[in-house]
């Protein structure tokens, strides 16, 4: 046996090797990190953008942009052109906007893993289909994929209009002609909406004054966004021990107890057939675990309601500024529907014309996820120029949906423009495209086109008001309100 001063005398010796050993490894990561950032380096070097500074790259240049983050990458498109390239530290970020070029990098089916800027979405979504990747990712999609067929469709119609009836409500009580922001009354309506179809509960968060669960919902959301362009806020050690962080774990457990405690109670009281969760909870074949099953519903709530809301509000947006296609798309709904607000079904919302082009037209200008970013596993060979493992690519949707080639004056909101996908299939990628599609696709086309059907049916849209202040939160975000009038149809008694 050794004794206690043997012990202590190798101390010093195990600490040498130790800090051989750390300092060997270290030096063998910078000399591969150089080695690689200077593959990286020659790769891009011909592709333009801001000159970064040393370290930080071009993040205070972003973060500083006295219009935000989102109308600097605007600018920077118009400076650079459809090609660009912006450092958050060392890490490269290439901006697309060449309907070619998103078409390659959406159809490539080995360049699937999602970039940094999804990372702090982890701590909430978990592995859920949005922040995974890989066999997980693969193996979930495909378990996921038939809670979207067309039975639980309808179902899903159902709870729309039933959903429905609050949001009238409470926009009645707005339809004065005084000006309003439309946007709480929405995002209210879409949470009730996924609360029921991903848990299969009714909340009536649009009946209540004040929700607990949207606050903590909204902030942390708010907190995950703001850790994405803040790297002081990257480091969990610093993050955990700050004001901020507190909140957020605070705000998450209230969701995920609130979730488990949905997910305990159907365990005992039984499974239906109605919700997602149901779904998952039976149809799991041992695949998912319970955390696997939090991750997908938080999944669910988070993709599921805020971009639905965001593409409604802009779509009224739009129609309170266009009164003439407004009248178009009424007598439209009239001749489809009637001007009574009725019950609708999944094959009655099969037969819009017009407002199919209404909300593609709006979603063009407006896409509720203006961009989506990979982080490259394989080089990728793009129309000029190939990007190199270990590159991020930021896929810009909301300028290529501006391209004015495709779109002639595409500011201008016109919902009889001739169809862009004639032209390249890539130009519209509000759902974006390929393996990793939006798989809510279908379900949000069918909540909006209700959704706003009802509201037509009802009221009469109009005054809006230019939107100034515009913001990637996420989503496609008006911090300073989505402002109009309404006023009823016809009187009712
Ligand atoms: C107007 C409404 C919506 C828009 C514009 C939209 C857009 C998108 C986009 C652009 C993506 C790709 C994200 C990326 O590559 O990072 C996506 C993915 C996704 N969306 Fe949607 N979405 C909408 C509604 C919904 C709804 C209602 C649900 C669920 C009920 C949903 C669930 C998902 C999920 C789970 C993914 C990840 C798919 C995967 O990677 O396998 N979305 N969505
Ligand atoms: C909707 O109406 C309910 C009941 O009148 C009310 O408590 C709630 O605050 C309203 N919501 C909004 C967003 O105006
Ligand atoms: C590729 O380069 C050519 C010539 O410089 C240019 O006309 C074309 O628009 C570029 N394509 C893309 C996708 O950037």
């Amino acid at each position: 046996m050794r004794t206690a001063k043997q012990t202590l005398q190798s101390v010093p010796i195990m600490l040498f090797i130790l800090i051989v050993i750390i300092l060997g490894l270290l030096s063998l990561i910078l000399v591969n990190r150089r080695k690689n950032n200077r593959r990286i380096n020659e790769y891009l070097k011909d592709i333009p953008g801001p000159s970064p500074l040393p370290i930080v790259g071009n993040s205070i240049g972003a973060s500083t942009y006295s219009k935000g983050v989102l109308r600097y990458f605007i600018d920077n498109v118009k400076k650079y052109g459809k090609t660009s390239l912006f450092w958050i530290g060392s890490n490269p970020y290439v901006f697309i906007t060449d309907p070619k070029d998103v078409e390659i990098l959406l159809k490539d089916t080995k360049n699937i893993r999602k970039s940094r800027t999804y990372d702090f979405l982890v701590p909430w979504l978990g592995g859920g289909l949005v922040t995974s990747t890989g066999d997980h990712w693969r193996v979930h999609r495909k378990i996921i994929r038939p809670s979207f067929n067309l039975n639980m469709l309808e179902k899903f119609v159902q709870v729309f209009n039933d959903c429905s009836d609050d949001m009238l409500e409470n926009l009645t009580s707005k339809s004065d002609g005084e000006r309003f922001d439309v946007f709480p009354i929405i995002v209210r309506h879409t949470l009730d909406v996924i609360t029921e179809t991903s848990m299969g509960l009714q909340m009536r968060i649009q009946r209540q004054e004040k929700s607990p669960y949207l606050t903590a919902l909204e902030s942390v959301k708010k907190i995950s966004f703001t850790r994405v362009w803040n790297s002081l806020l990257h480091p969990d050690w610093i993050f955990d021990n700050m004001a901020i962080g507190k909140e957020f774990k605070r705000n998450l457990e209230m969701i995920n107890d609130h979730c488990m405690k949905v997910i305990k109670e159907k365990q005992t009281i039984g499974l239906n057939d109605k919700s997602f969760l149901d779904i998952l909870l039976s149809e799991n074949q041992g695949e998912f675990s319970i955390k696997d099953i939090l991750d997908e519903v938080n999944t669910f709530m988070f993709a599921g309601h805020d971009t639905t809301s965001t593409a409604i509000a802009f779509i009224l947006h739009c129609l309170s500024l266009h009164a003439d296609v407004q009248k178009k798309l009424y007598e439209e709904i009239e001749a489809n529907f009637g001007a009574e607000v009725g019950t609708l079904t999944y094959r009655d919302l099969q037969s819009t014309v017009y407002l199919d082009r209404v909300i593609k037209e709006s979603m063009r200008l407006f896409p509720p996820v203006a961009s989506i970013s990979r982080v490259l596993d394989y080089d990728l060979e793009l129309t000029n120029a190939t990007l190199p493992a270990g590159c991020y690519v930021e896929c810009f949707i909301y300028m290529l949906h501006r391209n004015s080639k495709i779109y002639p004056d595409p500011e201008v909101f016109n919902p009889d423009r001739v169809d862009a996908e004639d032209q390249h299939h890539a130009a519209f990628a509000a759902f974006s495209a390929g393996l990793r599609n939006c798989i809510g696709q279908k379900y949000a086309m069918l909540e909006i086109k209700s959704t706003l059907i009802k509201i037509l049916q009802r009221f009469e849209i109009y005054g809006g008001e230019t939107i100034s202040n515009l913001q990637n939160y996420v989503v496609l975000t008006a911090p300073d309100g989505i402002w109009m009038k309404m006023k009823p149809r016809r009187i009712t008694s």
